[in-house]
């Protein structure tokens, strides 16, 4: 008698740390949704451990990893392909392993794009939109952000250099203006404020710009938790009806990378609402 034998493929996310990722929840709802049978582990690892991990995941027949927080720029560079949107970002945040080689692409920008537009309904077109930070966060939204051909886009930063340099590398697909996180004009109001600052996240408190506020902004974090995060509680106390923070984001993301690893979208919402969050 023939007994059938069923592989599992093996995926996982790399970070460090990497204990709170909610990613293996994720793609075990979207691999249960999709019918995929497929493992995915949480990985440690260290920076100094990160070339030897990879390889070894990729020679013991991993499929695919999620590369996290602080991996997401020195992973491009073991890449043998990379996407046009991670290129763009100068990150990598999805590996692939096909045929001996190692594909990098980066579903973070369109991660948040979904959740903007399709899952919160937030009209881009024409929004004058400020975002806060200018790190690898900021790097990998601005791109994809300026293809929805909003009306401007101004980046405030503690370290205004960083903001500078992120101006100088997209500038050229939109208007992306700069001024230091202290120094928003206070004449300008926004229809859309992202925070991309890892300040709350440390338990720091930065000048967030209360005069950039009204009450039709929309207050998007990228940073989420159980609890609200400092940006989205001190968005509401200066009036910004609607705040929200990017659980939202990190499902799509991850949807996007299990699309380009599986050939199948799984459906995000049933997902967010399984995991109880609440944005
Ligand atoms: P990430 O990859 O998450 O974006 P990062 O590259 O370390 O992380 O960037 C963190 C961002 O948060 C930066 O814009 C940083 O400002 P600087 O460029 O001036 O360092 C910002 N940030 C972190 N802590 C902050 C704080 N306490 N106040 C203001 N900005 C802060």
């Amino acid at each position: 008698m023939e007994t059938e034998t069923v592989t599992i493929d093996r995926y996982g996310v790399m970070g460090y740390p990497v204990a709170q990722s909610r990613s293996p929840v994720i793609h075990r709802l979207f691999a249960l949704q999709t019918d995929q049978h497929l493992q995915y582990e949480l990985l440690q690892i260290t920076p100094e451990n990160l070339e030897r991990a990879v390889r070894q995941f990729q020679h013991t027949g991993g499929k695919g990893l999620n590369v996290t927080v602080p991996h997401k720029q020195t992973v491009a560079k073991l890449c043998d392909h990379v996407s046009e949107r991670a290129r763009l970002a100068g990150a990598v945040n999805t590996l692939s392993f096909k045929d001996g080689e190692i594909h990098g692409d980066n579903t973070d920008g369109i991660g948040l794009l979904r959740d903007l537009v399709v899952n919160l309904g937030v009209n881009l077109d024409s929004a004058n939109i400020l975002i806060l930070g200018a790190g690898g966060a900021t790097r990998g939204i601005v791109g994809p952000l300026l293809e929805m051909e909003p009306a401007s886009i101004r980046i405030a930063n503690r370290t205004l250099g960083r903001a500078q340099a992120i101006a100088n590398e997209f500038g050229q697909m939109g208007p992306v203006s700069i001024c230091r996180l202290d120094e928003v004009p206070t004449t300008e109001v926004y229809d859309l404020i992202i925070n991309a600052t890892s300040a709350g996240v440390k338990g720091e408190s930065p000048p967030y710009p209360a005069a950039a506020i009204s009450a039709n902004t929309f207050c998007y974090d990228l940073s989420y938790g159980i609890k609200p995060t400092p940006f989205s509680v001190w968005a509401r106390e200066h009036g910004a009806e609607k705040s929200v923070m990017g659980w939202g984001m990190l499902v799509e993301q991850a949807a996007e990378s299990f699309s380009i690893w599986r050939g199948v979208m799984p459906d995000t919402a049933p997902v967010l609402k399984q995991m109880a969050i609440k944005a």
